[in-house]
């Protein structure tokens, strides 16, 4: 679906959504990524309500997302005019990713213009920017006029949500809220966070689809990740320079059901964490690849659900199949270890992190 084919019938329900966040509301709306949780960029109250609804520490910065410039036609964009009233210090790096990635699942950190809320950047001096491609998202943000934050629209700490009645599930009866319903979100995680703010760095805080190999080779830009030496002559540790990031916490994207990792082929290995059990385990398994051998388990009940083996596959389902069998009352889940590969360092991050979290005493220690 392009911009413009966003049916008629949404058109009204858009506006509606304009008006809401006009009147300091909240709105839910899809992105490529994740549905986000949205409010008025320039309304401090509005973005209250965002860290209360959600429950996140008001420290956590959000991302601010703006709408792409009229034509979006490669050739002939400029961004420049859109980002001015946000950052300072747009270097070129920066808009060669802009320039190339944008709208899309890439978000930048800049310096902020001083007019940026401290409500919306926890007090940094950074300010966190993507322009999303979903066409309902740009719908949005075009008829708003500026910009909107939008964390995920999830509890903090718990899995992001890939449709509209995730989004209304996670707040049922807890708050009143818009949800614009744009589909199944196509690509799942959220998005690459890269940190353009520390002079002419830039550095991977959050991984993504898009990924510092693909960077590289379509601008030239090179991205280092956290703890890597920049150059020789710099060993600067670049984790201590870094920006608060909540999707960097160990505990973060968290089922209420335990879950746990299975190296290829050993679902069996991974229960001994589990010797007593007398349980029902769903075991994640590459399409049709059984990995449960002849014997099963003496005292588990297993049943294995399908997940696709390519990276975009499985990201893209990832939260959906997290959020399905959690409701489905398993005693654990067991994922597959994803394989190496920097196109699975999104989901190897989000999964690692959701088991951490993961369990009915999760609350404690999750975030975001
Ligand atoms: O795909 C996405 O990015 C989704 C959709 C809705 O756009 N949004 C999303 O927002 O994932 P959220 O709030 O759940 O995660 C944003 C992350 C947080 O971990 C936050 O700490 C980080 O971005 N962040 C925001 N501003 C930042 C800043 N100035 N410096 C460093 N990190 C920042
Ligand atoms: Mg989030």
């Amino acid at each position: 679906m392009s911009a413009d084919s966003t049916p008629l019938q949404s058109s009204a329900v858009i506006n509606e959504a304009v008006q809401t966040l006009r009147d300091g509301g909240l709105v839910a709306f899809p992105t490529e990524t994740v549905y986000g949780l949205g409010a008025d960029a320039k309304n401090p109250e509005a973005i209250n309500k965002i860290f209360s609804a959600k429950g996140r520490p008001s420290n956590h910065p959000l991302i601010v997302h703006l709408a792409a410039p009229d034509k979006f036609d490669q050739t002939q964009v400029d961004w420049v005019p859109v980002l001015a009233p946000w950052v300072r210090d747009l270097s070129e790096d920066a808009l060669k990713l802009v320039n190339t990635f944008w709208p899309g699942p890439l978000t930048l950190v800049f310096k902020k213009d001083k007019s940026v809320l401290n409500e919306l950047t926890g007090g940094q001096d950074t300010v966190a920017i993507r322009a999303p491609a979903h066409p309902m998202a740009q719908e949005l943000l075009r008829r708003f006029k500026s910009g909107v934050v939008a964390p995920s629209a999830n509890r903090f700490g718990r899995v992001s949500p890939t449709s509209a009645a995730d989004v209304r599930n996670e707040f049922e009866g807890t708050l009143d809220l818009m949800v614009l319903d744009g589909g199944d979100c196509a690509l799942g995680i959220e998005s690459t966070i890269i940190d353009m703010s520390s002079g002419n760095k830039a550095i991977l805080l959050r991984p993504g689809v898009i990924t510092p190999s693909e960077i590289l080779a379509k601008t030239g830009v090179q991205v280092y990740q956290v703890g890597q030496t920049v150059s020789a002559h710099d060993d600067t540790n670049l984790a201590s320079a870094l920006p608060r990031v909540s999707g960097s916490l160990k505990a973060h994207y968290a089922p209420n059901t335990p879950l746990r990792l299975y190296a290829p082929g050993r679902v069996l290995d991974a229960l001994s964490e589990f010797p007593d059990t007398k349980s029902r385990v769903a075991v994640a398994v590459w399409d049709s690849e059984s990995s449960l051998g002849e014997d099963g388990h003496p005292s588990v009940h297993f049943e294995e659900v399908e997940v696709p083996s390519d990276s975009a596959g499985f990201a893209s389902l990832l939260y959906r199949s997290l959020r399905d069998l959690d409701q489905q009352g398993w005693d654990l889940m067991l994922f597959p270890e994803p394989p190496a590969g920097e196109e699975w360092d999104g989901v190897r991050d989000r999964l690692q992190r959701a088991c951490f979290g993961s369990g009915p005493s999760s609350s404690s220690h999750a975030s975001n």
